[in-house]
């Protein structure tokens, strides 16, 4: 038998690597934090199998939730006429990002702990010091159409426009066609990208999947 030669197994695993990512030795990866817990370590700081909150539409949700009450919301002058576009709240899974990335929430408060002390910082806090603004960050949980994008004029139609995942951007990026963090990114690294994204964007190619610049 042919023995692999070390760079076509690198080339192997680049290719496994870019293919197919996973969540273990991602940031979101807290099995070894002195707080993570005993069992299910992977998955139960986010997830619980039984007795999860009862937030609407969260995936068997176990971390304790923001407490901004509402948040200062993307505005500008070319984003906010556009006819039927209206910004809400952060919702879906959005929320659920922000119950660490807002920062007022501890890390380790999950299932049912409340006692935490560990917040997220830096770059990675969302939200300003005060954790409620989002009024620099890209605009999330808005309804992204056809009919904005005909408006608009500079956005591809997400309903027939191929996101480059296998089906179109509505299909693999929107939720309710609304946009949210999850378009951009994925929790579980599922894609394998830097910073959990959904694809490259070294030359904007995610930003070009939208905006037709
Ligand atoms: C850092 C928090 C976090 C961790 C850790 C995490 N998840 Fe999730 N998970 C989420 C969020 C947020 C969503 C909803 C957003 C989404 O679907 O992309 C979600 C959605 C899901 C869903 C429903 C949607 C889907 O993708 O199928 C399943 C199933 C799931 N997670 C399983 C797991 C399992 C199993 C683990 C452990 C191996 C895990 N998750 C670890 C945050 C997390
Ligand atoms: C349980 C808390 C928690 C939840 C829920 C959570 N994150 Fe994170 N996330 C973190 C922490 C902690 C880090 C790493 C911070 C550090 O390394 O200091 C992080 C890092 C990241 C990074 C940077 C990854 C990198 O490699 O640089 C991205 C992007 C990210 N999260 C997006 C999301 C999105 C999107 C969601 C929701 C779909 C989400 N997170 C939900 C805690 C969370
Ligand atoms: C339109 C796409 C898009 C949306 C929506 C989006 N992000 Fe990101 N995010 C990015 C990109 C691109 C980067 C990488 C920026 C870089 O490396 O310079 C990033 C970086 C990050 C980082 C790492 C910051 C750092 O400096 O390392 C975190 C944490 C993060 N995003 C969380 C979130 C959360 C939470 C939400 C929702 C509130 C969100 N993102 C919404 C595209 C997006
Ligand atoms: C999943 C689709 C999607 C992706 C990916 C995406 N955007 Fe957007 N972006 C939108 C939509 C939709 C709007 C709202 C446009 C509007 O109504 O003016 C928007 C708004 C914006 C705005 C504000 C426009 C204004 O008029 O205020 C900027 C700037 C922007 N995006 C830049 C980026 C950059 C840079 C990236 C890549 C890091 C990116 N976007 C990735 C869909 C996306």
């Amino acid at each position: 038998m042919k023995i692999l030669s070390a760079s076509s197994i690198l080339m192997l695993s680049t290719i496994l690597g870019t293919c197919y990512g996973q969540i273990a030795g991602t940031a979101h990866d807290f099995s070894s934090e002195s707080w993570a817990p005993a069992q299910n370590r992977l998955c139960a700081v986010c997830h619980t199998t039984h007795n999860a909150s009862t937030i609407p539409s969260a995936p068997l949700w176990n971390h304790e939730t923001t407490a901004v009450a509402g948040y200062t919301l993307y505005s500008s002058a070319t984003f906010d006429p556009h006819g039927g576009t209206s910004i809400t709240e952060p919702g879906a899974s959005s929320k659920l990002c922000l119950s660490c990335h807002d920062g007022t929430v501890a890390l380790e408060n999950f299932g049912g702990i409340t006692t935490g002390t560990n917040y997220i910082a830096g770059a990675y806090r969302i939200g300003g010091v005060t954790g409620g603004d989002l009024s620099d960050d890209h605009p999330i949980s808005f309804e992204y159409t056809t009919a904005l994008a005909s408006l608009d004029g500079g956005l591809n139609d997400p309903a027939t426009t191929s996101s480059g995942l296998g089906g179109t951007i509505a299909q693999d990026m929107l939720f309710n066609n609304q946009l949210q963090c999850a378009s951009c990114h994925d929790v579980h690294n599922k894609y394998g990208f830097s910073r959990l994204l959904k694809m490259e964007n070294t030359n904007s190619q995610l930003c070009l999947t939208c905006h037709n610049k």
